[in-house]
């Protein structure tokens, strides 16, 4: 992997806008969707390809592997800040979800950022706002059955920001398996004419899944989320002995997890990589995803395994 720093950020369209000067890279901060579409058309123009990485801030290492590799596929790198409303319930964390702006714009270009969209929710949801994408089937197990409507929300902000930086890749964390897998769904059958990337977990040290939810977790909720990951490699490792019934592996993450004082499980599930349905046996390939509350913190990972 080359130095980002030793390729100069694409500025073709950086006269338009006011663009600043972080660690000697010129980065740009774009705030309106009209804005974004036309710095978008000029790049496009002069034959230069669009990476994008859709986030909701506070980002953090598993981010910034998502950046880096969209730096690698595409001339421009296009990174999305925004936290989207219309994805969380009623009773969820939109208003404490963490925000740090100035933090972001620093480590996001870093990473190989040229642009940041940083739209306000009004700019993306203006009054009389009317308009859903709604995907089936996958979104309907999961978290989308725990979370009713949060893919709705997803799917239709995903489609919103595709049509604001036109990008030749979308890249997305493996970390929300069923997010990525409900894209990849969304942009086949709507005809999108860009490509889905996506990249691998990105853990702590001792294995956490990085997320900018951990921020939430007190230091015993922290050391009791470390089942999620610890009880993951365990169905892993019995799958190379050679079970092959997702009850008999679901029933031990369960006991991992439950062990733990500070932990709730929300769902095990042993399903298709691709359509999200449970698994009757272990053929071929498995998506094994959970989904457990820490305290307060709803936190979610997965292993992908191939036999
Ligand atoms: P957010 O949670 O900020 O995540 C942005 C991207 O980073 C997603 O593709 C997610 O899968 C990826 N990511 C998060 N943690 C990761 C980790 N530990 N390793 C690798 N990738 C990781 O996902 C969303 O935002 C939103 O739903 C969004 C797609 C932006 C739509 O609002």
């Amino acid at each position: 992997m080359g130095n980002r720093k030793d390729r100069p950020a694409v500025s073709i369209a950086h006269s338009l806008l006011p663009s600043f000067d972080i660690n000697g890279r010129k980065m740009e901060i774009v705030h309106t969707v009209r804005d974004m579409q036309i710095e978008s058309d000029i790049v496009r123009k002069v034959g230069k390809s669009i990476g994008f990485v859709p986030t909701m801030g506070y980002l953090h290492e598993g981010h910034l592997s998502l950046i880096r590799l969209a730096w690698e596929k595409a001339d421009v790198v296009v990174v999305s800040i925004f936290v989207n409303p219309t994805q969380f319930g009623p009773e969820e964390d939109l208003d404490k979800y963490p925000r740090d702006f100035g933090r972001d714009e620093k480590s996001a270009s870093e990473a190989g950022a040229d642009i940041i969209f940083y739209p306000s929710v009004e700019e993306m949801y203006p009054d009389g706002y009317a308009t859903y994408v709604t995907v089936d089937r996958l979104t309907e197990t999961l978290c989308g059955a725990s979370r009713p409507g949060h893919f709705q929300g997803v799917t239709t902000v995903c489609m919103k920001l595709f049509h604001a930086v036109k990008p030749d890749f979308a890249v997305f964390g493996q970390k929300d398996a069923q997010q990525a897998a409900v894209i990849r769904r969304m942009v086949k059958d709507l005809n999108l004419d860009l490509e889905v990337v996506t990249g691998p977990i990105v853990r702590e040290a001792d294995g956490l899944a990085m997320s900018s939810r951990n921020t939430y977790l007190s230091a015993e909720e922290r050391g009791d989320a470390l089942s999620l990951h610890q009880s993951l490699e365990l169905s892993e490792e019995m799958i190379r002995k050679g079970e092959r019934n997702p009850t008999a592996i679901i029933e031990v993450i369960r006991e991992t997890i439950d062990a733990k004082e500070k932990t709730r499980i929300d769902y095990i599930e042993i399903v298709h990589p691709e359509t999200m349905q449970p698994l009757a046996k272990i053929e071929d390939e498995a998506l094994i995803a959970l989904a457990v509350f820490a305290g307060k913190t709803r936190l979610i990972d997965n292993t992908v395994v191939r036999v």
